[in-house]
């Protein structure tokens, strides 16, 4: 249909049966895409474009867009698009730290949300956010330059994220005079990139944003293109319903009790269809039933499908709580705690292997840490590259580890039960995305093995009651002259000890570690765990680290029992500590022979709730002492 066919089918719908015409209208099927490219390539103006051309431009925004362009005036007169598009990027939420502009617009056949993103090198994660959502990939390319390396990042992002749709718009031809021959090449280069990267459902299209050429009507200025023009592809790719032909998953949102008698499970349905009568199992439990009722708001549903919201009753009463997934017995997701995956950095501060962060992967979170990165990919030239950690905009593979199993699919296979997100602990802030490969195997086959000689066996033996004595400072706060002394205290009073210091365990079992951010998450991670091995032991430790980071405290304090971490603060201000310089180590931070000194040009992060908090400037290291033990005899440890 062409644009008067269309333009009059409308109105005559409009005219004549105005139910018909609401009817179609809200059920008009949707399309979600991302636009990849950047301004240069005419990307604002292809996206004005298709709002104008979808009439969905309101009258008075034209008029203001008539009266831009002619002021501003880059186009010789004519209606700027870009124009359009940076006027609404203006009235953008401020202070979002993804920069993703969702537009919405609808033609007669459908209904459509493009992700606008921007294209530079350094916005990898607004891309990544645009496209997770996304059915499809608008690929801009500039038919002056051809394939460049953006084009490369751009289709390797879009099909990490899952999109299998590409429509290349070789845009501007006609600054290149329509030629027929820059589009074959530029094509042919396109495609066998393509190939290289799993994608192959390639549409390209002559365009020139700008003028209009083949966007709604084909052009006569390319009578040698046979293809559709950009609307009609967009109104016509088949969006044959790929998630409802998967089997069932429905993460659940609420669990709805609100009388004794009724007892459903909310959620969106994220794979397959549902009906009454049919078997579900629950993850990660494994219990099974069958669905009673299909509830919603406007009466109970005889089927269900992926991207509906519903509430779900079952048969039996079974445990299910918020975080759970139903899925098709017969066909239910994996269960596991270990996994490989891409991760997607989107941090300010890089990635630190070992630290706990969260997942958020549908409507459960859990505990993760990452381990260090197997690779990182170079997003420009798909490089693999060695790595330690993963920077803002990074991509890499790592094995990652949860503190709970999870149900879920590879991200493959189902986008919503292996795409998750990674969320900072301390600020609540987003700092990455991920896609699960696979379960590792590994962990099937570990298992805890039973010791007969428990931790209240050894420590019955000891007389005490373990715990963790964990001092944090800055170097030369005294921690470990305090710690010693309590350790000789007890020791007299014969409590059995042992003291880890920094200095000592750098020496030996972390003598690989040096004082990067990364490297002292791993210190303390690998120390935290020997003092949870002597706790087992019976023990009373004491563990004297700098130990910057409130996270691995946490994480340490954590792994123990209750009442079992007792954090000592030693407060000693910066000044005091460097005029002390016991080591002579302040000196050299300070002239610059010694990086990423703590105090200095390396953070540390006091404690908010220490069980001791110590002023070395008004205690002695005697009477700081005292006061410790005194603390773990409050704490029942020592009688
Ligand atoms: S931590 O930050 O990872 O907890 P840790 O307690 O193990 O540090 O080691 C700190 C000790 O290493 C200091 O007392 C000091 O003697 C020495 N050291 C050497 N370089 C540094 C540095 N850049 N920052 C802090 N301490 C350092």
């Amino acid at each position: 249909m062409d644009g008067t066919a269309r333009k009059a089918a409308h109105d005559e719908l409009l005219a004549t049966d105005i139910e018909a015409y609401l009817h179609a209208h809200e059920h008009k099927s949707l399309l979600r895409f991302i636009t990849c490219g950047s301004v240069d390539d005419g990307k604002s103006t292809l996206i004005g474009r298709l709002l104008y051309e979808s009439k969905l431009v309101f009258e008075d925004h034209l008029a203001a867009l008539e009266a831009d362009s002619k002021k501003v005036g880059t186009q010789g007169g004519e209606l700027d698009f870009a124009l359009l598009v940076d006027g609404l990027a203006a009235e953008r939420e401020q202070g979002i730290t993804i920069d993703v502009a969702y537009r919405f617009f609808s033609t007669e056949l459908r209904k459509f949300v493009v992700a606008d993103t921007p294209g530079h090198e350094q916005y990898t994660r607004n891309m990544v956010t645009g496209a997770s959502t996304a059915d499809l990939a608008v690929i801009l390319i500039d038919a002056r330059k051809g394939v460049l390396t953006q084009t490369r990042r751009h289709s390797f992002l879009v099909s990490l994220l899952g999109i299998r749709r590409i429509v290349v718009a070789i845009n501007k031809l006609d600054i290149v005079g329509y030629s027929q021959k820059v589009f074959d090449r530029i094509e042919a280069d396109y495609r066998a990139f393509a190939a290289q990267i799993g994608l192959d459902d390639i549409t390209c299209i002559p365009l020139s944003a700008l003028r209009g050429d083949n966007i709604v009507e084909l052009s006569p200025n390319t009578p040698w293109y046979t293809g559709p023009t950009l609307i009609h592809h967009l109104e016509t790719v088949p969006l044959e319903d790929l998630a409802a032909s998967k089997p069932f998953r429905m993460p659940v949102q609420i669990v709805n009790r609100p009388d004794l008698d009724f007892r459903g499970f909310s959620g969106r349905i994220v794979g397959g269809t549902v009906h009454p009568g049919m078997a579900v199992r629950v993850l990660p439990s494994g219990r099974t039933s069958t669905v009673a009722r299909i509830v919603t708001f406007d009466g109970d549903l005889p089927e269900a499908v992926a991207g509906q919201s519903v509430t779900l009753t079952l048969a039996d009463e079974i445990d299910i709580s918020r975080g759970d997934v139903l899925a098709a017995a017969g066909d239910p997701p994996t269960v596991a705690d270990q996994f490989e995956a891409h991760i997607i950095w989107m941090g300010e501060h890089e990635m630190l292997p070992g630290r706990p962060y969260l997942m958020k992967i549908g409507t459960r979170t859990v505990g993760l840490s990452v381990a260090q990165p197997k690779y990182r990919v170079d997003v420009n030239t798909l490089e693999h590259l060695a790595a330690k950690t993963l920077h803002l905009n990074e991509i890499g593979v790592c094995n990652i580890n949860l503190d709970r199993p999870i149900a879920f699919d590879p991200y493959a296979d189902n986008r919503e039960m292996g795409g998750f997100i990674i969320i900072d602990r301390m600020t609540n802030s987003t700092v990455g995305a991920g896609l699960l490969h696979f379960a590792l195997r590994r962990a099937d086959n570990v298992h805890w093995q039973a010791i007969e000689v428990s931790k209240d066996a050894h420590s019955a033996m000891k007389g005490q009651r373990p715990a963790v004595v964990w001092f944090t400072g800055l170097s030369g706060a005294g921690k470990s002259a305090i710690a010693n002394i309590v350790e000789r205290k007890l020791h007299q009073q014969g409590r059995h000890t042992y003291l880890l210091d920094g200095d000592n365990v750098r020496h030996g079992l972390n003598k690989d570690l040096g004082f990067t951010d990364a490297d002292r998450v791993e210190n303390i991670r690998r120390v935290a765990e020997v003092a949870k091995l002597m706790v087992d032991a019976g023990l009373i430790v004491l563990v004297s680290f700098i130990s910057p980071f409130r996270a691995e405290r946490r994480l340490a304090r954590e792994m123990m029992g209750e009442d079992e971490f007792i954090e000592v603060y030693v407060d000693t201000p910066l000044e005091v500590a460097e005029q002390r310089d016991v080591k002579g180590l302040y000196r050299k931070a300070r002239s610059g022979q010694l990086k990423n000194f703590t105090g200095i040009d390396s953070p540390y992060e006091p404690p908010e709730h220490p069980e001791v908090h110590l002023d070395t400037t008004t205690w002695s290291a005697e009477q700081a002492a005292d006061q410790i033990i005194e603390v773990l005899r409050e704490y029942s440890r020592i009688p």
